[in-house]
């Protein structure tokens, strides 16, 4: 067993991940409010035995390189697409995440954009604090109904069914797509699998909550906008490059797509020039998915506790590349 080992974390997060860490090791922590500039990373990754990163840092190849007494990499996150975890494995790296803690914090964020975008939230909310807003009216800002229409899943793992749990209580009939049909969820959810083509045709509501992998990488492209209703409505709580924006926001102009929410796009952070951000149909959100403090609490404490696992030779709860642990350095 290691008995001291040091740390790097590349943000400040809850205190009770940092204290755990500080009570096991050296700690040194990014205090930037922006990821640490590349060659900052590399510098302390080299004299590193624990990395604790967010979905922000690019763990590539050269950053494991640059890191011969690295152990563990444990993301403050459940998407691991910014960490080249084959490459970790080569190296006996194990690599850790957050599962499970923020299925409902990220429902609740796609939710919030399935409310605000159908029913124009931000739109009326604009309108009142601009003085611009003069009458009732029969016709002002009118949106989509949810009771009785129905809600599309790309993704049904646990936060794909998190949401349909929601949808169900709104009176939604569900659909869904993922690489598998899931039983389990058809019986507690009322839900139905559908082929990728149905899902799209068929959902007035379609809330994507796929992993970004070479597969769905540009999976919700212009040829599948074209499918979907010209009333649907578009969420993505899940990765950015999962929808091809410069499509979306062509289908939102052209008035293809009725609305969309998106907490994810495909570089972060996008400025005020991004195409999106001229729209009056798309509600955008600084990928706040995780994004409530009991969450966050509970991601940081499970991020740390990763790392002491690993470093005492304990199996950690959440290992991401799992036929590491026998070879692992
Ligand atoms: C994750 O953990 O992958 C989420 O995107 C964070 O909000």
């Amino acid at each position: 067993m290691t008995r001291s080992f040091h740390t790097y974390v590349t943000r400040e997060i809850p205190a009770v991940g940092l204290n755990l860490l500080t009570s096991a090791g050296s700690v040194e922590t990014w205090q930037g409010d922006t990821p640490p500039p590349r060659d900052e990373l590399l510098a302390r990754v080299a004299e590193s035995d624990a990395l604790l990163c967010l979905l922000s840092d690019r763990i590539d190849a050269e950053v494991l390189d640059a890191a011969p007494r690295l152990k563990v990499i444990s993301t403050y996150a459940v998407g691991t697409d910014n960490i080249d975890v084959a490459a970790a494995t080569e190296r006996g790296i194990c690599v850790c995440n957050t599962p499970g803690i923020l299925t409902d914090a990220t429902a609740d964020t796609a939710w919030a954009l399935l409310l605000a975008a159908s029913r124009r939230v931000v739109e009326g909310d604009r309108m009142v604090r601009s003085g611009e807003w003069r009458s009732w009216g029969p016709q002002l800002l009118l949106g989509q109904p949810f009771a009785g229409r129905t809600l599309g899943i790309l993704g049904m793992g646990r936060i794909g069914q998190a949401v349909a749990r929601r949808g169900t209580g709104f009176g939604m009939r569900i659909l869904y797509h993922n690489r598998r049909p899931d039983p389990e969820a058809e019986a507690a959810l009322g839900a139905r699998y559908v082929d990728l083509e149905t899902l799209l045709r068929e959902s007035d509501f379609l809330s994507i909550h796929t992993p970004l992998t070479p597969e769905t990488r540009g999976l919700i492209d212009r040829d599948a906008l074209d499918r979907m209703k010209p009333t649907a409505v578009l969420v993505n709580t899940a990765r950015g490059p999962v929808v091809d924006e410069a499509a979306l926001a062509d289908a939102l102009r052209d008035g293809r797509l009725f609305a969309a929410g998106l907490d994810v796009f495909d570089r972060e952070p996008i400025g005020a020039d991004h195409p999106l951000c001229g729209l009056r149909n798309v509600v955008l959100l600084p990928h706040l998915g995780s994004a409530d403090v009991a969450t966050r609490e509970e991601m940081a404490r499970v991020a740390a506790v990763a790392i002491l696992d690993v470093m005492a030779g304990r199996l950690p709860a959440h290992l991401v590349n799992s036929d590491v642990w026998d070879h692992r350095r």
